[in-house]
């Protein structure tokens, strides 16, 4: 969607991120452990993909980019995303032995809907959700590569998470509001995201966390961010805020359409290791150790 919005949400998150700086503290630190535990599942470092579809093949390579990024990390032990796709397709992700959450998208068809979770959760899914922020469009709902959306209710989202025994996650919580009714409806995480920018001054995921981090506290729901996320930095400044994990994004497509899987693992490696180091560095040694005291914020 065009917009006439003279600024781009996707700067504005970039410049919030950077504007957060972080303290030292090396006196009585070790090394910091990266393991995280999700939904029973025990990850290399709380790092993910992103809910990504509609990837080809780069470089007359074999299998897709979304297919390259499953594999990727299946082999850095991270949680898997998927976005938009069909069963077909999202049978070669699962395929890939990546622990995968499918993130199905808010179609009118709601049969479809159903279609897909159900699919999913036969097929092997760690997790299913739906991306709630996909709804709107410039000619009221959206249609999505031919796709049309809809609304989504308190009742439908509700009989979603009743229908699966599989943990629900609501991706494109961007308030306070979204983020208390996902965790009435049962969804067990929520990501909080604009989608890379789809709503023009969207408020930076880090800026709106603290508060949504308050809300959720004590009620069993898991706090994942994407949106800019392009370095150990930017995960570590999540953790801060009160998430449980980062997604990276579009920042790992260079790697990506260049070497493949191969080029992901070394990209989530890199920033693995770039969080291990600022970690240790602010004195940290454990993933759910990690707070907001050693946060400075700069003057805007
Ligand atoms: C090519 C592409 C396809 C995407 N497809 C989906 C999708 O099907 N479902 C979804 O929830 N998000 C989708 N997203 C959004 C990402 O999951 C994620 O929220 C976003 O890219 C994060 O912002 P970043 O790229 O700035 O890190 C897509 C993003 C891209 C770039």
């Amino acid at each position: 969607m065009e917009y006439t919005s003279i600024s781009d949400a996707n700067v504005i998150t970039r410049k919030y991120m950077d504007s957060i700086l972080i303290e030292s503290r090396y006196i009585d630190s070790v090394t910091a452990d990266l393991t995280t535990e999700f939904f029973g599942g025990k990850f290399s470092c709380p790092v993910m993909t992103p809910a990504f579809s509609h990837l080809g093949q780069y470089a007359g390579r074999e299998l897709t980019g979304l297919e390259e990024y499953s594999i990727a990390a299946k082999n850095c032990n991270i949680l898997n995303f998927c976005g938009m796709m069909e069963n077909d397709l999202f049978q070669k992700i699962i395929d890939t032995g990546a622990k995968t959450v499918r993130i199905v998208k808010p179609y009118a068809d709601n049969g479809k809907v159903r279609d897909q979770f159900a699919y999913a959760e036969a097929a092997g899914a760690f997790a299913v959700g739906m991306d709630i922020d996909h709804i709107f469009g410039a000619n009221g709902y959206d249609n999505v590569v031919g796709e049309d959306m809809t609304f989504q209710t308190s009742d439908m989202i509700r009989s979603y998470i009743e229908s699966t025994k599989l943990p629900f996650v609501i991706k494109g919580v961007l308030s306070v509001a979204d983020a208390v009714k996902s965790a009435e409806l049962g969804a067990k995480a929520i990501i909080v995201s604009h989608h890379h920018g789809r709503v023009p001054y969207a408020v930076p995921p880090m800026m709106v966390l603290p508060d949504i981090s308050r809300a959720l506290m004590g009620k069993d729901v898991k706090i994942i961010v994407d949106c800019g996320i392009g370095s150990g930095a930017d995960v570590f400044k999540a953790l801060a805020l009160g998430a449980d994990a980062a997604a990276i994004g579009r920042s790992m497509l260079p790697s990506l359409e260049k070497e493949g899987a191969a080029g992901v693992e070394k990209y989530v490696g890199k920033i693995a290791s770039e969080l291990r180091y600022i970690m240790s560095s602010a004195g940290f040694a454990a993933v759910s150790d990690v707070d907001s005291s050693v946060l400075r914020f700069m003057a805007p």
